[in-house]
């Protein structure tokens, strides 16, 4: 069995999809072992709650001084992080405690809409208001610079003539419900 620590800060969608997944296809070996969120009111807490999971709050200033978050992943023998909106950098600790373990997935074609500042609906704006006739999803390796690691998978989706930020906001989601669980599986694989 590998176990996954989740990072999480928002809404949550990704969670649940990645906890549902691997919770409905024991094949694969994978469990979701907690979530990690930043924010005590994040709505991932009841999302992974509903199906089983526990989420763990640390503040900002845990989060970038590891000590209590690497002896909580050494304990439970974590293997993976899987960061899904997870907005607050990850520090240079944890990333050589787990050296190409750490993954994001990005609503956007990486290199293009990404760095400090482009998440959520800004990404969006920012693509239609370049009049972008294409764009889609990104899932990386995490290293030290916001949105640059190595780019594990990509697909995309056409931008119509008529989009609006919350049709491509929709289209998005499914690419990232359909591709996040299986680009998981692929990675574990390598471990
Ligand atoms: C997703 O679009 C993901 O690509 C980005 O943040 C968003 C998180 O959404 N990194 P959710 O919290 O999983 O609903």
């Amino acid at each position: 069995m590998k176990n996954i620590a989740v990072f999480a800060s928002g809404n949550g969608s990704n969670a649940e999809n990645i906890i549902r997944y691997f919770s409905q296809n024991k094949q694969f070996g994978i469990h979701v072992s907690f979530v990690i969120t930043n924010r005590k009111q994040a709505g991932v807490i009841n999302k992974a709650k509903a199906l089983g999971v526990s989420s763990f709050v640390f503040s900002n200033a845990e989060i970038e001084n590891p000590e209590r978050l690497i002896f909580f992943f050494k304990e439970n023998n974590i293997d993976l992080l899987v960061l899904a909106g997870f907005l607050r950098p990850i520090p240079v600790e944890l990333l050589k405690l787990y050296p190409n373990k750490v993954i994001n997935i990005h609503p956007s074609l990486l290199p293009n809409y990404g760095g400090k500042g482009m998440y959520g609906f800004k990404i969006h704006e920012a693509v239609l208001a370049n009049n972008e006739k294409e764009t889609g999803i990104t899932i990386h390796y995490v290293i030290e610079e916001y949105d640059k690691g190595e780019i594990i998978f990509q697909t995309k989706c056409s931008i119509s003539e008529n989009e609006t930020v919350e049709t491509l906001a929709t289209k998005i989601y499914q690419l990232e419900q359909k591709h996040f669980p299986e680009t998981i599986v692929k990675v574990m694989a390598k471990l």
